[in-house]
């Protein structure tokens, strides 16, 4: 298996992955068949963050084959332009195998080498593996979101989790008080 960074050709392949990874796992936003419907919105969202130069889209390979993803999507806002925000997926096959890590360790070096502070996501509170890989690779729950989201007939509560990367040389520490 190889993680590489997905450029426009992957686009169809990796919609094609979102909506089997959505309707493999209720760990992920979209209800069984909603995603489907969603298609050309998610043709969009996956355009945008293949040519966004601010947001990374990696792709986990086996022969050839789409089986995990990792998007991170950057803002076009300057004050937020050193965050990005998370999604990752790997098709229930493939989980288990240390694919989590790899994406994770791919992305830390993009973001390394552009000088980003900030990784963030949200997790759903029950996800355990999620939760074990993200607080493995540094990840801190920073808040949660209760009730946030509806899966089936309960609420479910969400993490609010981050990990800061260090500061550049030069780069200003916040001061109290600005
Ligand atoms: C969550 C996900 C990205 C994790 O990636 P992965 O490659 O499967 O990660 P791993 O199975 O290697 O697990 C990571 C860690 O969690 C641990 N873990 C696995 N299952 C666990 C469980 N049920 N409870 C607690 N820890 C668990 C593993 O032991 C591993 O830690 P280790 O390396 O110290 O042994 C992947 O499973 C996935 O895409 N799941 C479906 C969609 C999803 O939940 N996406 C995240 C939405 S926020």
């Amino acid at each position: 298996m190889r993680v590489r960074q997905a450029t426009a050709e992957d686009r169809d392949a990796l919609v094609d992955l979102f909506v089997i990874l959505n309707q493999e796992s209720a760990f992920l936003a979209f209800e069984p068949g909603e995603c489907e419907r969603q298609r050309k919105n998610l043709h969009a969202m996956m355009e945008g963050n293949l040519r966004q130069e601010q947001s990374l889209v990696l792709v986990a390979e086996e022969n050839g084959r789409a089986v995990g993803l990792l998007i991170a999507t950057g803002s076009l806002m300057q004050r937020r332009r050193l965050s990005v925000h998370l999604i990752v997926g790997i098709l229930q096959a493939y989980t288990g195998k240390g694919l989590g890590q790899d994406l994770m360790a791919s992305l830390f070096e993009w973001a390394e080498k552009r000088g980003l502070r900030r990784l963030e996501l949200t997790v759903m509170a029950h996800n355990a593996r999620a939760l074990a890989l993200y607080k493995k690779c540094g990840f801190e729950v920073e808040g949660k979101k209760r009730d946030s989201l509806r899966v089936g007939d309960a609420f479910v509560d969400e993490f609010y989790m981050a990990k800061l990367l260090p500061l550049r040389e030069g780069t200003a520490a916040p001061s109290p008080g600005n």
